[in-house]
């Protein structure tokens, strides 16, 4: 009896034991098919988001705090034994870095990690094009797949604040809509290929000196409408999986720690539910870090790791932030993990990604002059070219700090010309100057501005015994940077004298620059009657040239943000609020780039939108669809564009709004819609522009909220910011 009681009892207590250990097994399986198959993809839905609760209930404090903290350089932890993967990330943002050994910045030397090299960020919002914004994300977003990355840690959308900094060739520009559209559009086109996009860097990392140092402090007005504008927009219109903290402090907290940025404005205000990464060492702290919005340290493992367990369990960070954190990351791990990597290499620098990044590059190329139309160039006359300057032959896809690209291959602007021209032509090559260095100030090099006489003696040799000079002048990718910004805009190598005299020598000579940050103009302005700006401008960079130079393609690039005339001329500097060090404080507020320049009616070389064609546009009709709008209404806008030329062209329509007799400082003017369209030799195309009313409002910091101003309004529709060929007033009711 005694023995049958204890053996029911035991069979008892067994029982419920059995039932929940097959339950949770079960739900293991399910987790696990769930992962494999891909359901989870859509993180909003409510079922998937109970899956992950489930998951998190499985995991112990230990094995949640351990993904919180990368395990290599470009990897954060899964969780093994539920077969979540776990997460590799990969710069970004211009092409797929090549791969480094696992805990170290040491590349492998590998053979199969090439990758396509695109147009870096400025030159992608040359072409306005958001369009081919997604195609860049998407091709890349594949090349990462195809890798075996989860996260591409790109876009880089912060705005240009001074044409001085470092990263201006990664960013995209100095407008917050242009931003906006064209982030919005890469993210989609990144996770189009399965791939998160985590965008960078949160926020105000507008220059690189002292970026780990210094306290960035502007108004709230400036934060929303001209710094936060893309961030959200990436969230909450692109859908990103992931942000990245910025490096610097924001109003006294770093980035990675900041209570306001990362937990009232993004996952509150904006919704995000994605994970938010450390910039790579960025993070400062344990428990500040964990309560204010970091999901995972990444670069280093000093925070997130035993630390930040102790203080979990000595309730510094209670388990439910930890158990958030988790979640939002598996959110990504799932929607990354949902489809298996495609073989190695099959989707890397395909013939359909190498016309991605030649279309691409065809429309960034920006003509800033032409004024004796010697371009396009006729290679049934011209029989002889002198190619000059190191830039023809430099290839921009690896350099200075950060990321780079290990390209499969680049075309320079010398190899261009040869490819459509070289059995035609008589192609002189010769170097110009010569990028020489006099040391480093600890983060970057400090270029030698001084000339060398002897290359450009022989420049002006070569240029005066051909019929054309085409003179390649501008930066490289050890002027233009991470961590460090210019010390000047003036061009380095002495390429100012080596401009005059070729220009000099020749008369027909065409002055490229190669850059992706605003260059001292002035020399080459006033020598040289035409200027064509390329960029750092990707795998495919010097056939597009070429072609642009030949007139096989019509340009029709403009320029993402001013060219100063002065550096002195810049909102930051005019004001001297750059670099700061501990602190910098933006005094210029919503006043930057163009905003600054219109309002105050300082010229630039020139302004921010400017880009110029082989044919010539007529705008005409310019209308509304109403006198007069309520707050809650879309203005309709419309006019027709003429090319009256004999060459087929794109043009970008600019709607520039201003408020007339505003009760609050605005901007001159204010970019507010574009729209790039393709109007054939003699033909007309009907441009429709749409902006919603709610767009013209501004913050207003007193009432922490938006308002748009009752009152008249002029809308301009140019093809710059400075040539504006229509205007029509409207009311605000
Ligand atoms: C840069 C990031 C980059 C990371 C990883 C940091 O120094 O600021 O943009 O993604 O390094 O390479």
């Amino acid at each position: 009896m005694k023995t049958s009681q204890s053996s029911s009892a035991g069979a008892l207590r067994i029982i419920p034991a059995f039932l929940i250990l097959v339950s949770v097994s079960l739900l293991f399986m399910e987790c696990k098919s769930a992962v494999r198959s891909g359901s989870y993809v859509n993180i909003t839905d409510p079922a998937d988001e109970r899956k992950i609760d489930s998951i998190v209930s499985l995991l112990t404090l230990e094995e949640k705090v351990n993904m919180l903290c990368g395990n290599g350089l470009f990897t954060s932890p899964g969780i093994e034994r539920l077969d979540i993967r776990d997460l590799n990330y990969t710069d970004g943002p211009f092409g797929i870095r090549e791969e480094l050994e696992r805990k170290s910045w040491t590349p492998l030397g590998l053979t199969t990690d090439s990758a396509t090299f695109f147009p870096t960020g400025s030159a992608l919002a040359a072409c306005w094009n958001p369009e081919l914004a997604y195609n860049y994300g998407k091709a890349m977003g594949e090349e990462a797949k195809t890798r075996g990355k989860d996260i591409l840690l790109g876009p880089a959308i912060n705005i240009t604040r001074t044409p001085l900094n470092g990263r201006t060739y990664e960013y995209l520009s100095e407008d917050p809509l242009l931003n906006s559209e064209l982030a919005v559009a890469y993210v989609k086109g990144v996770q189009a290929s399965g791939v998160a996009s985590c965008v960078k860097h949160f926020a105000a990392n507008n220059q690189e000196a002292f970026r780990g140092l210094v306290d960035v402090q502007m108004d709230e007005r400036t934060l929303r409408e001209i710094y936060l504008p893309a961030f959200k927009a990436a969230v909450t219109e692109g859908g990103a999986y992931a942000v990245m903290a910025a490096y610097n402090k924001f109003r006294g907290s770093y980035c990675a720690e900041n209570d306001f940025l990362l937990n009232t404005l993004l996952k509150g205000e904006w919704g995000f539910n994605g994970m938010v990464v450390s910039d790579w060492g960025g993070t400062h702290s344990t428990v500040n870090s964990a309560l204010y919005g970091l999901e995972v340290e990444m670069g280093s493992a000093q925070y997130f790791n035993d630390r930040l367990l102790e203080a979990v369990k000595q309730g510094q960070v209670p388990e439910a932030v930890i158990n958030d954190k988790v979640k939002r990351i598996l959110r990504v791990n799932f929607f990354c993990h949902t489809a298996p990597p495609p073989p190695m290499i099959s989707q890397v620098s395909t013939p359909g990604h190498m016309k991605t990044v030649y279309d691409i590059a065809c429309q960034t190329i920006v003509l800033l002059k032409n004024t004796k139309k010697i371009l396009p160039l006729d290679d049934q006359k011209v029989k002889s070219i002198a190619v000059i300057g190191d830039n023809a032959v430099q290839k921009h896809a690896k350099g200075g700090f950060g990321a780079g690209v290990k390209t499969r291959y680049e075309i320079s602007p010398l190899e261009g010309l040869k490819n459509r021209i070289g059995g035609s032509v008589k192609i002189n090559f010769v170097q110009g100057y010569k990028p020489v260095y006099t040391g480093t100030d600890g983060t970057g090099k400090i270029p030698d501005y001084a000339p060398d006489k002897a290359l450009i003696s022989e420049a002006t040799r070569a240029a005066s015994r051909s019929d054309v000079a085409i003179l390649f002048v501008g930066n490289n990718r050890e002027v233009e940077t991470e961590n460090s910004d210019r010390k000047s805009l003036t061009l380095p190598f002495g390429q100012d004298e080596l401009i005059k005299a070729v220009c000099a020598a020749n008369h027909n000579t065409i002055v490229v620059v190669v850059a992706g940050a605003p260059v001292d103009l002035r020399v080459a302005d006033s020598c040289s009657s035409a200027v064509l700006w390329s960029w750092f401008n990707g795998s495919e960079g010097g056939n597009a040239l070429a072609d642009v130079i030949l007139g096989k393609v019509n340009p029709s690039g403009k320029l993402p943000f001013t060219i100063p005339a002065r550096l002195s001329d810049s909102p930051a500097h005019a004001l001297g609020t750059y670099p700061g060090k501990d602190l910098v404080v933006y005094k210029e507020g919503i006043l930057v780039g163009y905003r600054w320049f219109d309002t105050k009616q300082i010229t630039p070389i020139y302004g921010f939108g400017h880009g110029l064609s082989y044919t010539d546009y007529a705008y005409a009709d310019c209308t509304t669809d109403k006198p007069s709008y309520g707050k809650k209404e879309i203005i309709h806008v419309s006019l027709k564009i003429r090319n009256n030329g004999s060459m087929d062209g794109s043009e970008t329509v600019q709607l520039y709004v201003s408020e007339l007799n505003s009760r609050v400082l605005k901007p001159e003017k204010e970019l507010k819609a574009f729209k790039k369209v393709q109007v054939p030799a003699g033909g007309e195309v009907n441009v429709k522009l749409e902006v919603p009313v709610a767009n013209l409002a501004w913050f207003d910091d007193k009432r922490m909220g938006w308002v748009v101003n009752p009152g008249n309004y002029k809308l301009s529709v140019g093809s710059s910011s400075k040539d504006i060929r229509d205007t029509v007033q409207i009311i605000i009711k």
